[in-house]
């Protein structure tokens, strides 16, 4: 195993990804950031220098269980003091699985300013993957707000609220095209000759197989990906083996990642286009667009075609229907435990608490404490957050998810959920109406530190009698990041073995920033020395000093 060694600078920089010209956080120059490309076991080494100037950071590495260091998760607020203005941290862990992972900002709604970037684990040398192609590339898909993450922090966080509505663009690795003529904009706010925002081109070779890692860092948006005139065989999902499928539209939520293979297979005169599109979502941002582009032909030329439009928003079924296809490949089945050892249920809901627009999960919309839960919790610090236990449940029986809650009001809390070290854990989560009429969004939730086994979806309310006994136990995905769809239940099973304190949340940017989302800690006695690099803020000055 050998040691990846970066030095990374974030700062704030004008750049024009979607042709607009605003602030973006870039590291060394660039957004997305640089490509870590390690191999399984390998050791990566990050030393981040904040130049934000008067930011804070903290930079999570997505997919990566941070097994023997937990400090190293990257989460302000729950394993970390955020890295202040001019200091830097060093990152350090274990890249112990093959696969697709990300990394981006874990400070406030700090990712959707740009920082973030792709980690690709390689597999051992003696060891054959269960498919076969020539080529691989990766591309992040994001969503792209042309008003500065303060003014839609600051919008959320107003009463009455301020919402910033739907992206202006969707960005495919970083670019974009905003059309600049449908507001008035000077040339030098908006241009499109910019060569900064000329689409994303992907080059193939005719005939030959690619290997294309697809992921989701969307601050909102739901996506559809396409290829024109190509099919794409999915196979693998958040760094795990998938039974082959086809499929033409990819749907892909924030914070997933998935591997599929394409074949360079069509008319090799001409370019194809790659598109993606919001779903779940009245579609109010422009699609957006790259090339797929057939060498050797010039790699800007526009494929003679209409860009093909995805799939109508607002059908889930298909949604539904591709989470459902998604099963462990039959050579890489990690069987779960056959039964759990506790159940929670997350009731998923938008809220109001003292006039505030807020989410929650069984009524309760959560907050950071000051001090980060893996240094309270090491140095018994138990009065900077609430030791009263959080709802295990929602009342079922009364409890009408089609309809807009009768009584929207929550409160909020910073305790956490204790599970015992090595159980296993159930959590079903339910979605609901929102405080709209006939709303229901979509929620990918993501679990820190752990994989899960995907146990099933359902429409409606999940009944505890009779899903549980609809579970798949034989070849169920393993995976970090799950979508809840509309009006409907996920289910999902983990082991609690991986000592530390770790963040289970709604990915969607603003969901989270206003408490969609829980802690867990599990074995905390068995977490080695933290580093003092992590401390600094909260209560935790002054800890582990003699
Ligand atoms: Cu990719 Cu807690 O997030
Ligand atoms: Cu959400």
């Amino acid at each position: 195993a050998r040691i990846r060694h970066y030095k990374w600078e974030v700062k704030y920089e004008y750049k024009s990804p979607d042709c607009f010209k605003k602030l973006v956080i870039t590291i060394n120059g660039k957004s997305p950031g640089p490509t870590i490309l390690a191999q399984e076991g390998d050791t990566v080494i990050v030393e981040v220098t904040n130049k934000l100037l008067l930011e804070n950071l903290a930079i999570h590495w997505h997919g990566i269980r941070q097994i023997g260091t937990p400090w190293s998760d990257g989460t302000e607020g729950v394993t970390q003091c955020p890295v202040v203005p001019g200091d830097t941290l060093k990152y350090e862990f274990k890249v112990d699985r093959a696969g697709t992972y990300l990394y981006h900002a874990h400070y406030g709604m700090q990712r959707e300013s740009g920082l973030y970037g792709s980690i690709r684990v390689s597999v051992p040398d003696n060891f054959t993957e269960p498919f076969a192609y020539d080529y691989d590339r990766s591309i992040i898909l994001t969503d792209w707000y042309h008003k500065s993450t303060y003014e839609q922090a600051t919008g959320l966080s107003s009463n009455p609220f301020v919402w910033v509505k739907e992206p202006q663009s969707l960005l495919i690795q970083g670019k974009g095209r905003f059309n600049c003529s449908s507001a008035s904009l000077t040339a030098d706010t908006c241009n499109t000759s910019n060569p900064e925002c000329s689409p994303y081109a992907i080059t193939v070779i005719p005939g030959k197989t690619y290997r294309l890692r697809v992921a989701s860092l969307t601050a909102l948006s739901a996506l559809s990906f396409q290829l024109e005139g190509h099919n794409m065989t999915v196979v693998e999902a958040d760094g795990h083996y998938v039974e082959p499928f086809v499929v033409k539209n990819l749907f892909i939520y924030s914070g997933e990642t998935y591997s599929v293979l394409i074949k360079a297979d069509q008319d090799p005169s001409r370019n194809y286009w790659m598109t993606t599109n919001v779903v779940s979502r009245p579609p109010n941002t422009t699609q957006g667009l790259g090339f797929l582009n057939y060498y050797p032909n010039h790699p800007r030329r526009s494929p003679p075609t209409v860009p093909p439009t995805g799939p109508i928003w607002n059908d889930t079924a298909p949604r539904l229907a591709q989470s459902l296809a998604i099963k462990a490949h039959h050579d890489f089945i990690v069987t779960p435990p056959t039964t759990s050892d506790r159940a929670i249920v997350f009731l998923n809901t938008q809220n109001r608490i003292n006039g505030y627009v807020r989410w929650s999960v069984n009524n309760v919309s959560f907050t950071l404490p000051h001090t980060p839960y893996l240094i309270a919790l090491k140095n018994k610090l138990h009065h900077v957050f609430s030791q009263t236990p959080p709802p295990e449940g929602y009342d079922f029986v009364n409890y009408d998810i089609y309809n807009v809650s009768k009584n929207p009001n929550a409160t909020t809390s910073n305790a956490i959920y204790r599970l015992g070290f090595n159980t296993t854990v159930d959590i079903i989560l339910q979605n609901a109406n929102t405080m709209t009429v006939n709303n229901s969004e979509t929620h990918p939730w993501h679990l820190h530190g752990h994989d899960f086994w995907v146990l099933g979806y359902g429409d409606g309310k999940f009944d505890m009698n009779k899903d549980p006994k609809k579970y798949n136990l034989v070849n169920p995905i393993m995976k970090n990041t799950v979508p809840l769809h509309p009006y409907g239940w996920t289910a999902i099973r983990f082991k609690a073995n991986n000592p530390g304190a770790w963040l289970f949340h709604c990915h969607i940017e603003a969901h989270f920033y206003l408490g969609m989302g829980v802690v867990f800690e599990e074995g905390i006695d068995k977490v080695g020395k933290l580093p003092s690099s992590i401390m600094g803020c909260g209560e935790t000055r002054g800890v582990g000093r003699p």
